[in-house]
């Protein structure tokens, strides 16, 4: 049958004490709302409708190319949002199951979901609801059950701020996620009143309409409570945060990494990993990196959507949109911005910055240089403390430095600038003219030596 899914996210999240609004915040890089929107895509639904709000025209951005969104003008509670989602194009017509998460529970998983699904379609139920046993339940809606029936069936559900003495002794809770069928869904939900408490259209209020009409509902308690955590605060972003960060360093080492010390191991959910990699302390992997078999990255690292090959040593290095190939080596100390790329076995050593510049195979940038906006050939070295002068003041221009070129110390290329293949540059030279292959280039102020000048001044 098909399932389509209806995420929540026009709430504010006051306790974040933010100007972003909730669902934007991010875990290991990744937005709130995105990491429930990949679980729903991850269990097979491609039917998905975000219900936005507060802030929307910062949380529409992020999802408007991964699913469907409505407006919830007015937070007039959670059933009123559902309605929102349910006059939707796509759901306007939809029969078959429909998944409500909220945007602010990234935890849950694509199994969890494909399971409340499954159940729900193979019992023929109305509704399943994932609920969990908490020692402190306190503000979370309380499952009533039918302790004289049989089947201990769910009544109703019970709001924190309704629930009387005996109610909110209750320890089963509501995760507030759940599969409902769709036009049992619809049917119910324009029963819901909002005499409560709060005032609000509770969609919690739906499992009660549906029980009256004698329409089945099903508790189905987790085995996972971790994945029912909603972030509220802070804290709790924090909290779920470790939780993501163990789940996917888990999952890396159960695929052959060796991460020395998980705890200060920070990978983003989309950063692939080949077996036999090794990521010392303090390393934080995000965006679209890829590291490939047998290299060793960190401690200290930073890389962002960086390619990384087979047997790199990548060491004290932060990275961003750069390309390191197989072999290569990296700092310590190490910056390589946008555009740098590392061909096969080259190097880019301490204290060495590269932005927009190829290095050829086997070439090495061994030592505080800096390198911008040039393509170096292969078998060059770069002396120590050697610099392209990319920028004029006002244009960047480009240096390209042949083959097998030898490059003294403390050279200052000014670009635009060609040196050709062979070439020997003297150290400390400062070159502002191209120079031809296998030419010798020295450009610097002779010193002078003067015999005897200490026997006559340091008297
Ligand atoms: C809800 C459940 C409660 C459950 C708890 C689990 C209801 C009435 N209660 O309570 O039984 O134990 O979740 O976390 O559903 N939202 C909108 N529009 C609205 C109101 C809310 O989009 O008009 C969104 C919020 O942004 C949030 C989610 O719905 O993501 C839940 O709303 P919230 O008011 O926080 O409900 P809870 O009190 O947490
Ligand atoms: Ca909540």
């Amino acid at each position: 049958m098909d399932t389509a899914a209806i995420i929540l996210a026009a709430g504010e999240g006051t306790r974040m004490k933010s100007k972003k609004p909730k669902v934007a915040h991010e875990i290991l890089g990744k937005p709130l709302i995105n990491w429930v929107i990949d679980s729903a895509k991850d269990a097979g639904i491609q039917t998905i409708v975000s219900v936005v709000g507060h802030k929307a025209d910062q949380v529409i951005p992020l999802i408007e190319d991964d699913c469907e969104y409505v407006f919830q003008k007015e937070l007039l509670g959670t059933a009123d949002a559902v309605k929102c989602a349910l006059a939707s194009e796509s759901l306007k017509g939809f029969e078959g199951s429909i998944v409500l998460l909220y945007g602010d529970c990234p935890l849950i998983t694509s199994d969890t979901i494909s399971k409340i699904a499954s159940v729900q379609q193979g019992e023929g139920a109305s509704c399943v609801l994932l609920t969990m046993v908490l020692g402190d339940p306190f503000g979370y809606g309380r499952i009533v059950r039918d302790g004289a029936s049989s089947k201990n069936a769910v009544l109703r559900i019970v709001e924190q701020k309704d629930a009387n003495e005996e109610e909110a002794a209750i320890c089963e809770c509501n995760s507030g996620i759940y599969c409902f069928d769709a036009n049992a869904l619809k049917e119910a939900i324009e029963k819901v009143e909002n005499d409560n408490a709060q005032s609000e259209f509770y969609i919690t209020d739906v499992i009660e309409i549906m029980g009256n009409d004698g329409l089945k509902c099903i508790a189905y308690p987790t085995d996972d409570i971790e994945e029912c955590l909603g972030i509220n605060s802070r804290f709790q972003l924090s909290e779920a945060t470790a939780m993501l960060q163990g789940r996917i360093n888990r999952m890396h080492m159960d695929n052959g990494v060796t991460i020395v010390s998980p705890l200060t191991t920070w990978i983003s959910p989309d950063v692939a990993i080949e077996p036999d990699v090794v990521i010392r302390p303090n390393v934080e992997l995000v965006g679209k990196t890829s590291i490939g078999q047998d290299s060793i990255v960190g401690p200290n690292t930073r890389l962002s959507d960086t390619v990384v090959g087979r047997a790199c040593r990548i060491d004290e290095t932060i990275a961003y949109e750069s390309i390191i190939e197989d072999e290569a080596e990296c700092g310590p100390r190490a910056y390589l911005r946008p555009g740098a790329h590392l061909c096969r076995a080259s190097k880019a050593g301490t204290h060495v910055e590269i932005k927009k510049s190829t290095i050829g195979e086997h070439s090495k940038v061994p030592h505080l240089s800096y390198i911008g906006d040039t393509t170096i050939g292969k078998n060059v070295n770069i002396g120590a403390g050697s610099i392209t002068c990319n920028y004029d003041g006002k244009n960047k221009n480009s240096t390209t430095i042949g083959d097998d070129t030898f490059v003294g110390s403390d050279t200052m290329m000014v670009a635009p600038l060609n040196i050709g293949s062979n070439v020997t540059v003297g150290a400390g030279s400062v070159l502002t003219r191209d120079v031809p292959d296998g030419a010798l280039a020295i450009g610097r102020a002779r010193e002078k030596l003067i015999d005897g000048w200490s026997e006559k001044h340091m008297k």
